[in-house]
């Protein structure tokens, strides 16, 4: 039996936070613990109750006076493009054409590939990031390099082979039957072995032909348990583009609909121009939009109503989108999202965005029983948040009032920096990163 007792300020959500100060959506402890065993969470509050429960040799890692939260969570990215982030100029699909398909043709290669999938693993882990929904490349390798790399960090992550048979490069393209037989021989292969889990990935509408997307929808209705994930109304063009291939549907998301795509396990990168009637859809079949606040200011695509998917009734969940999100941090995301969200006239509280990050997305993904949150038998992944991370930081905390108002200077001034730990399934990562580091150099 492995025992590790963390010490620090303990914040973890029960609830949906209901306006700016929702003391009931959330269990904070001043001076708390949280007692981990054997990869999972044995009890979390406060440090001297906390303490008793704990074995006489247990080792204890003091994180005084940071914060204690569950290991955030990225609902949405793209692994192949973690080098081609920052890419200049263009907006959704001439920067797909010059940056991004040239950039996903080096996945061909199994060492590329395992060698950008640790870089990725690590980058999530820096910025506390310990789950997220990711896409991969079209080949295969991709995604054994990507499920590798995250078993050998023990991380739980979602991802899947992205399908294409048009509008792309060649040396890009599946067939229906490839992106079929690929998708459902990764899925035996990965989904449910350790902590993985398959999302079966048609890129977008503009990408597939129906006779991809009526395989997509066998795919679907043989394994209800994988995810969905794909893109939807991001950029006017794209729209336009997207339904003049599907003449027949009523609308970008009825393409969808109507290939049995929108289950309660679809995430939908970034539904920007959604009509009410289409809102309501995803509201209908619980499929989740992904607000992407980084990469909808990066394109120039627009800014995510998450008043209208409130007021319809549609779930919604956040994510950096990397490469066309600018940054692997969260906190740098709900930064831009309080910011896309203020231009409209819209609010997102602090405690709103640290639901997000954490319980919220958790329950996007349907996972809230395992991540998410510091409940006794949640898997132990868990990320220590200094305040204090940079020294303008510093200067603002001296003039901080409440855990309100640190939880905005976090996530308006944050970023790796301010991640003083990670740990995944118990064990601390971000150290480790940094020995690895440390080692490369050495034999350099
Ligand atoms: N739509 C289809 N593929 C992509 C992608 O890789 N990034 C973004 N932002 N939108 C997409
Ligand atoms: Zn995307």
């Amino acid at each position: 039996m492995t025992e590790l007792l963390i010490r620090g300020r303990v914040l973890t959500f029960v609830n949906e936070p209901q306006g700016i100060d929702d003391a009931a959506s959330y269990r904070y402890v001043e001076d708390g613990a949280v007692l981990m065993r054997n990869g999972k969470v044995a009890m979390a509050g406060e440090h001297a109750e906390v303490s008793r429960m704990a074995a006489p040799s247990v080792t204890v890692a003091d994180h005084r006076p940071h914060l204690v939260l569950p290991g955030l969570i990225d609902t949405h990215l793209h692994f192949p493009q973690t080098q081609a982030i920052a890419s200049y100029g263009a907006q959704l699909l001439e920067w797909l054409n010059t940056y991004i398909f040239v950039e996903e043709q080096k996945f061909a290669q199994a060492e590329h590939a395992a060698f950008i999938a640790g870089r990725f693993m690590d980058e999530l882990l820096s910025n506390g990031t310990t789950t997220a929904a990711a896409y991969c490349s079209v080949h295969p390798q991709s995604v054994d390099a990507y499920f590798t790399a995250a078993e050998q960090r023990g991380m739980l992550m979602i991802g899947g082979k992205v399908m294409m048979d048009r509008n792309a490069p060649d040396a890009l393209k599946d067939t229906p039957q490839q992106g079929y037989d690929e998708t459902k021989r990764l899925i035996g292969k990965w989904h449910g072995r350790g902590r993985a889990h398959y999302a079966i990935s048609p890129r977008f509408a503009i990408t597939s032909t129906p006779e991809q997307m009526e395989m997509s929808r066998a795919l679907v209705a043989e394994h209800r348990d994988c995810y969905v994930q794909t893109h939807l109304s991001e950029n006017r063009d794209e729209i336009a583009f997207a339904t003049s291939l599907y003449p027949d549907a009523k609308d970008y998301t009825d393409i969808y609909a109507r290939y049995d795509l929108l289950t309660n396990r679809t995430l939908l990168g970034h539904c920007i121009y959604l009509s009410d009637r289409e809102i309501s859809v995803l509201a209908e079949t619980g499929a989740v939009g992904v607000f992407c606040p980084t990469s909808n200011l990066f394109l120039g695509s627009g800014l995510f109503d998450r008043d209208r998917f409130d007021r319809l009734g549609a779930r919604w969940s956040v994510a950096t989108d990397v490469g066309a999100g600018t940054s692997f941090s969260m906190l740098e995301t709900m930064d831009e999202a309080y910011k896309v969200l203020h231009l409209q006239g819209q609010r997102l509280s602090p405690l709103n965005s640290f639901y997000r990050m954490t319980l919220g997305n958790a329950r996007a993904l349907r996972l809230q029983d395992r991540i998410g949150s510091l409940h006794a038998g949640a898997d132990a992944d868990i990320v220590i948040l200094d305040s204090r991370g940079k020294s303008a930081m510093e200067l603002r905390m001296r003039t901080a009032q409440s855990l309100v108002e640190e939880l905005f200077i976090l996530q308006t001034m944050g970023d790796d920096r301010c991640v003083a730990e990670v740990y995944v399934a118990g064990k601390a990562m971000k150290g480790r990163k940094v020995v690895a580091a440390r080692r490369e150099l050495e034999t350099a």
